[in-house]
């Protein structure tokens, strides 16, 4: 690591959020377990060190702790929420229960100013999500501001600050503020962050240890396994052999699409799969949802093990894992407050005997992204809703037939089209129509109707784990309703779903 800002987790929802803030600085962050030993924090050289907020208590007997070590290395520290009282508590100052705790927005009133507050109004909002409280602070730290309690505190002499509240959302107004002036002017981090660099040194990367041999990539279409084999093809041309799996539960043409888009356009080598009737006889009679999600699953492993067999020679698979999938799976070691339920059916058995490759494991989302249009992917195809791995599978209710996927697909590729046209596609996070194993009787010129109901489903969410229903317009979901009913065959009630999770979930099912 280049000197950037290591932030320990110690379990705040909030983590990557600071990472991704410091990034956007043109600043390399990374988000580590808070048990990180001390050496390997120190071998990574960074220039400062966040300790973040995090969901336990510095008394309690099991608390998460660090090495006090860590404050005498000349290296400035940021404690933030449960940081702010874990610095207390390690140096000598004392953190009490509070009577009621603070949450949501609260006053921040500056009394003395620091250089972490330097050009920060003396009176601004800041957002607060705390329990524990700063009784007193710890010897030879002054204290710069309060809302109800101690809100920041901060030893100049030795680099180490505290805030009670959360800088890095948006909530707390001048809170890019603090962060930049942390990482500028009290860290001095240097600014070489930069995507460019990154898919530079990630294709000398791939060169140099692929040399002459094989990867095999898992190309689903999605925005990860896209961007990262266009990455890989960069690097090692022909070598690459992607393969793409049509289980039958794809969006409408996706297959054709992709072959169209990746293999004429960007000349990947890509071996397309038919497996349509396999996936579809395993499916037969099958209802429940996470039975079905299992054998979609199984199925898929299969069909990528017998293929990836067939191509000689291949000593490495790639995969598009990004920064997200690398810090959960890491704070299962640690304190995680995540609480994800999902993994991605694409996701191989470990005992595959390849070595991996993952060339987007440093990079958020949005970086991502960023990274495939720099590559020259398409804006549309780089901002694509997630699309779950067992696909519509999950999405027709009940059991599945191909006379179902059909009706699904058309209705679904119509709402997407309409989501385009008015410009709502990238205004909401995900997309899509779900098919009901209910019919209802509707009219249609002379004749009585008996068809499925279709449900149109849109959230908008940035994480995923909590989400609102998107509020259209009723002329757009008007136009929907009659699209959908006028051109597919099969459907003649149409409802949306007014949902939000919790208590409701994205999908359906
Ligand atoms: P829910 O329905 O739990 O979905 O609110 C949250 C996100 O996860 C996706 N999802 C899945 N992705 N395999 C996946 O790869 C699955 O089994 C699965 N189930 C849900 C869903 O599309 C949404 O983005």
């Amino acid at each position: 690591m280049n000197n950037g800002i290591i932030i320990l987790d110690f379990g705040s929802q909030y983590n990557q959020l600071i990472a991704r803030r410091i990034r956007e600085l043109g600043v390399y962050s990374e988000v580590l377990p808070f048990n990180t030993s001390l050496e390997d924090i120190l071998a990574r050289n960074p220039s400062g060190i966040i300790l973040s907020g995090g969901p336990s208590s510095v008394n309690a007997e099991d608390a998460h702790l660090v090495d006090k070590a860590l404050f005498e290395k000349g290296i400035p520290v940021l404690g933030i929420c449960y940081g702010m009282q874990l610095t207390t508590h390690l140096l000598g100052g004392k953190v009490k229960k509070g009577e009621k705790g603070e949450y949501g927005k609260a006053k921040f009133e500056i009394q003395k100013s620091n250089s972490l507050l330097s050009g920060i109004s003396r009176f601004s909002t800041v957002w607060m999500s705390h329990f524990d409280e700063v009784e007193t602070a710890p010897e030879g730290f002054a204290i710069n501001g309060t809302t109800d309690v101690i809100s920041a505190i901060s030893d100049e002499s030795k680099k180490i600050y505290c805030v009670q509240f959360h800088p890095e959302v948006s909530h707390t107004e001048e809170g890019a503020r603090m962060i930049e002036n942390f990482v500028f002017n009290i860290c001095k981090a240097p600014k070489d962050w930069k995507l460019t660099n990154y898919i530079d040194k990630t294709v000398a990367e791939i060169k140099e240890k692929v040399g002459d041999q094989k990867v095999i990539l898992g190309l689903s279409g999605g925005v990860d396994s896209s961007v990262a084999a266009v990455l890989i093809h960069k690097a090692i041309g022909n070598q690459l052999q992607c393969i793409f799996v049509d289980t039958g539960l794809l969006r409408k043409d996706e297959a054709e699409k992709v072959m169209k888009n990746y293999g004429e356009h960007f000349h990947l080598n890509i071996k397309l799969i038919d497996a349509k009737e396999r996936f579809m006889a395993k499916l037969k009679g099958v209802s429940d949802p996470e039975e079905k999600r299992k054998i979609i699953g199984n199925e898929f492993v299969v069909v990528f093990d017998e293929e990836s067999h067939k191509i000689e020679g291949a000593k490495f698979l790639a995969q598009g894992t990004i920064y997200p999938d690398v810090i959960e799976s890491q704070s299962v070691k640690g304190p995680s407050a995540v609480i994800k339920s999902h993994h991605n059916v694409g996701g191989l058995p470990e005992e595959m005997d390849f070595e991996l490759l993952e060339p987007l494991r440093e990079l958020f989302k949005d970086e991502v992204r960023k990274v495939g249009e720099e590559l020259g992917i398409p804006h549309h195809l780089v901002h694509r809703h997630p699309f779950p791995g067992p696909g519509l599978g999950i999405r027709i209710l009940g059991d599945i037939d191909e006379e179902k996927v059909k009706i699904l697909q058309e209705a679904d590729d119509i709402f997407i089209e309409e989501l385009y046209k008015n410009n709502l596609y990238e205004k909401v996070s995900q997309a899509f129509v779900v098919l009901l194993p209910v019919k209802s009787v509707g009219v249609m010129g002379d004749e009585r109707t008996y068809e499925y109901t279709a449900v149109v489903r849109s959230a908008n969410t940035t994480d995923f784990m909590t989400a609102t229903f998107s509020k259209f317009p009723w002329e757009f979901l008007e136009n929907i309703s009659n699209r959908i009913i006028n051109e597919v065959k099969g459907i003649n009630r149409i409802a949306y779903d007014i949902s939000s999770k919790p208590p409701a979930t994205i999908e359906w099912e």
